[in-house]
């Protein structure tokens, strides 16, 4: 059969390595892709919310299935757009419809829903610009530090975390009356922090049964031990070593069971991956947010760590029969380590050639933020490489994907070297 990616960063790259390794899988389609993605398939030029000319690409090269990365075209509807259209409705699409997605696109509705299904996460209340006044009365009442979400999609940037209450308020009031996400924080739900530690895990559904994928854990911050500012992600590793059965048993019955009955009940289908963020508080896991897709640098540590056939798992979801499908995933440890833009998560420095990839022996690079020019492989993006590898134990595994990392050059390259090492 034939396949098409939406997206183009390291969690395509990962999807795209994987689908290619399956016998089921004839043509491989990444949209747009980056200079990576062309080792495992054919790259279409097309934007991942440009659903007119992702229906041409479908419609011309045969597609026979559909695997959306980013959140954004779900939230914006294409698993609509194909089930609304004539010449697309019976093409499958990985990745919910637009009220599924809500579960990202909404914070207000993923909490509202999380309390409609009695899901443990941060006591909360939202506010709009006609409710400032009870917003800032709110704020006093929930200990610090506070936590404000900006309700809709802010590029990762709409969650603020503030250490006193002055702050909040100031805050606040930027996000409801001077739109400081824009549309984004119209609503802004104001939450109490938790404290814990973090780690997501993936929940694939065909909307009835699921499969628990592996858990894994994200470095945001820029900076060594967990320091500076927040990126899209740093690194991960999978598993997490806290996450153990036990651990695992307690988020699926009390987060993905409810979760996934709930949105049964409330009529929402929902077929793709949830990413569950959640807090490790005392050994209970609570909600910290839903994502209606992969994570991104998670995935790159995932996905190497599953042993099935992905094709198979895709098309559990779409013919509804995912619990028919064999799953098995690897014991061993997956490490991934991010190389940055000189700059990033700021401005940062474009367009540098990049050298040393082939220089890489025991990891697995996956390109991100990248372009092909000529002979060169350009870096493009903030996040430009990420570098994962699969060993017996985590300490072989980051000191690998650490040390092949440092065989990779452009000008201004950073990566963290303390990925995972926190959970040695
Ligand atoms: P989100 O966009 O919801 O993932 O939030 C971004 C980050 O903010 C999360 O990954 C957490 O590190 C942090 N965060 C969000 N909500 C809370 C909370 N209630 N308590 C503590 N940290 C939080
Ligand atoms: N790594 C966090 C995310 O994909 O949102």
């Amino acid at each position: 059969m034939n396949i098409l990616i939406l997206g183009s960063g390291g969690r395509e790259s990962a999807f795209a390595w994987k689908l290619a390794q399956s016998p089921k899988c004839d043509k491989l389609f990444i949209a747009p892709g980056n200079a990576g993605t062309g080792q495992y398939g054919t790259n279409i030029n097309i934007g991942v919310n440009d659903f007119e000319g992702i229906k041409q690409a479908v419609l011309s090269n045969n597609i026979d299935l559909v695997l959306v990365g980013p959140e954004e075209p779900l939230v914006r509807g294409v698993h609509d757009f194909f089930l609304n259209d004539e010449q697309l409705k019976n093409i499958p699409v990985i990745g919910p419809q637009r009220e599924g997605a809500q579960l990202e696109g909404s914070k207000d509705f993923s909490k509202q829903f999380m309390t409609r299904h009695h899901i443990p996460a941060a006591a909360s209340q939202t506010f709009t610009a006609d409710t400032l006044q009870e917003g800032l009365a709110y704020l006093p009442t929930i200990g610090l530090p506070i936590v404000l979400k900006a309700d809709g999609l802010a590029a990762g940037k709409g969650v603020l975390i503030c250490p006193t209450l002055a702050e909040a308020e100031q805050e606040l009031k930027e996000m409801l009356t001077e739109a400081k996400f824009g549309a984004a924080s119209s609503k802004v739900v104001i939450e109490k922090f938790l404290s814990g530690i973090e780690l997501s895990v993936f929940v694939l559904t065909d909307g009835d049964n699921y499969k628990i994928l592996p858990s894994a854990k994200d470095y945001k911050r820029i900076g060594e031990g967990d320091t500076g500012l927040n990126t899209g992600g740093m690194g991960s590793v999978s598993p997490v070593p806290f996450a153990d059965a036990a651990f695992i048993k307690k988020v699926e019955d009390r987060i993905i069971i409810p979760t996934i009955n709930g949105l049964k009940q409330e009529g929402i289908p929902y077929k793709g991956f949830i990413f569950i963020g959640l807090m490790n508080v005392g050994g209970d896991p609570y909600m910290i947010e839903y994502n209606c897709r992969m994570g991104d640098p998670e995935t790159e540590s995932v996905l190497p760590r599953i042993e099935a056939d992905l094709v198979d798992l895709l098309l559990g979801v779409a013919n509804g029969n995912l619990n028919q499908v064999d799953f098995a995933v690897s014991d061993k440890v997956a490490a991934t380590v991010v190389c940055v833009a000189g700059g990033y998560p700021g401005e940062y420095l474009k367009n540098k050639a990049i050298s040393g990839i082939e220089n890489v022996r025991g990891s697995h690079v996956f390109q991100a933020g990248t372009t092909q020019s000529g002979e060169d492989i350009l870096a493009t993006g903030g996040r430009v490489l990420m570098v994962t590898a699969l060993r017996d134990n985590m300490f072989d595994a980051l000191q690998q994907a650490t040390a092949d990392a440092s065989r990779i050059y452009y000008d201004g390259c950073y990566f963290r070297k303390d990925i995972g090492f926190d959970l040695i």
